[in-house]
């Protein structure tokens, strides 16, 4: 019997309208529009300033241009993944808010908090459901209001990330889809990117709020290191098992924190940068937004039977690669 395989048979995106730029920034902290171009390839990111949005209404923008596009109707989705760190609650998770607000109304759904890494942890546990035939149709999405959890006082962090969210279907295939994909964790990792508060480790106090301890806290040039060689190791495994090399595949979709990160990582490897698809500049990083995010906005470049691989790295720490093939 032919293996099923998940598919990715539509991609789409929201950012909001309001952008807010590297000299935006030089009046807020101490930085400068070419120190942050140059150290991060970052030149502006998209912020959700109406209060009363917040990480589902994201969503819900992009799967209602995923539905259209795909010609899928909200009440035949299955399952709906959110990838988040910024879900709308601690509880009850986006998906089912998602759900909801987009009239799925046959569809159960669960939030994977994996930071950066939130869209390929996603999608890598979406694929499954297809796989052994329990579902047709799953939504998965990639989106944080990062923002909402941005010290705008502190230089070294409020310059990288932005507010964005992408949405792809995932559907039964018997030619092309996702291949394979190497997943790691390491909790080891937290003491370098977390927010301190507001789980049940410390919950939130006057104290933490005023010590700004619901903020993302980073130690950036170790999280870079990290970065660079847990998505170099992990394209290198997925690659060596499918018994691939550089020249098989088409373009690589790395997760967006550092236009330096994603260019070291391409090298390492000897990748060609041309192979190497970069958006970071338009929108910071979003976050478990961002693969997605490329996926749309490169979208076209894309041709039947092309290799992809996507790669991530993020708080937890988590990361890893995944091997698919596009089918449309
Ligand atoms: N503007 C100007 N100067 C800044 C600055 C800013 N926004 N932020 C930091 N600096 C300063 C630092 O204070 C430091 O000054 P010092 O040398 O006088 O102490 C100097 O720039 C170098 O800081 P450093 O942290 O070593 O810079 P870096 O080259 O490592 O770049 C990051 C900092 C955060 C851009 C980089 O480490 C990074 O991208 N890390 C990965 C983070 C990430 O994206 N993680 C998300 C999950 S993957």
């Amino acid at each position: 019997m032919d293996k099923t395989f998940a598919a990715i048979t539509g991609v789409a995106g929201y950012v909001p309208e309001d952008i807010l730029t590297n000299h935006d920034l030089e009046k807020m902290v101490d930085t400068n529009d070419e120190w942050i171009v140059s150290r991060t390839g970052i030149s502006q990111r998209h912020i959700l300033k109406d209060p009363s949005k917040a990480t589902s209404d994201m969503c819900v923008e992009a799967a209602k241009v995923l539905l259209e596009k795909t010609n899928t109707k909200p009440e035949d989705i299955d399952l709906i993944i959110v990838g988040t760190v910024t879900g709308d609650y601690v509880f009850p998770d986006t998906a089912n808010l998602l759900a909801s607000k987009i009239g799925a109304s046959n569809a159960f759904g669960f939030d994977i908090n994996a930071a950066c890494s939130g869209f390929i942890y996603s999608i890598v546990t979406g694929s499954k459901f297809i796989e052994t035939g329990t579902y047709k149709k799953v939504m998965v999405c990639g989106a944080d209001k990062m923002s909402s959890i941005l010290n705008y006082e502190d230089r070294s962090t409020c310059i990288l990330f932005g507010d964005g969210a992408g949405a792809v279907l995932l559907e039964p295939s018997n030619a092309g889809g996702l291949i394979d994909a190497v997943l790691k964790g390491d909790g080891s990792g937290c003491e370098y990117l977390h927010m301190k508060a507001g789980g049940s480790l410390n919950p939130a106090t006057i104290e933490t709020v005023t010590n700004k301890e619901h903020y993302v806290y980073q130690e950036g040039r170790v999280v870079f290191k990290y970065a660079v060689k847990g998505m170099s190791d992990t394209i290198k495994e997925v690659l060596e098992r499918n018994n691939l090399t550089n020249d098989d595949i088409d373009w690589v979709i790395p997760h967006q924190a550092n236009k330096r990160i994603i260019l070291s990582v391409a090298d390492q490897l000897d990748f060609p940068h041309d192979k190497v698809l970069i958006n970071i500049e338009n929108y910071g990083n979003t976050t478990a937004g961002t693969i997605p995010l490329v996926l749309r906005d490169f979208e076209d470049k894309f041709q039947k039977g092309d290799k992809i691989i996507l790669t991530a790295f993020g708080g937890g720490f988590t990361w890893g690669s995944v091997l698919l093939e596009w089918t449309y």
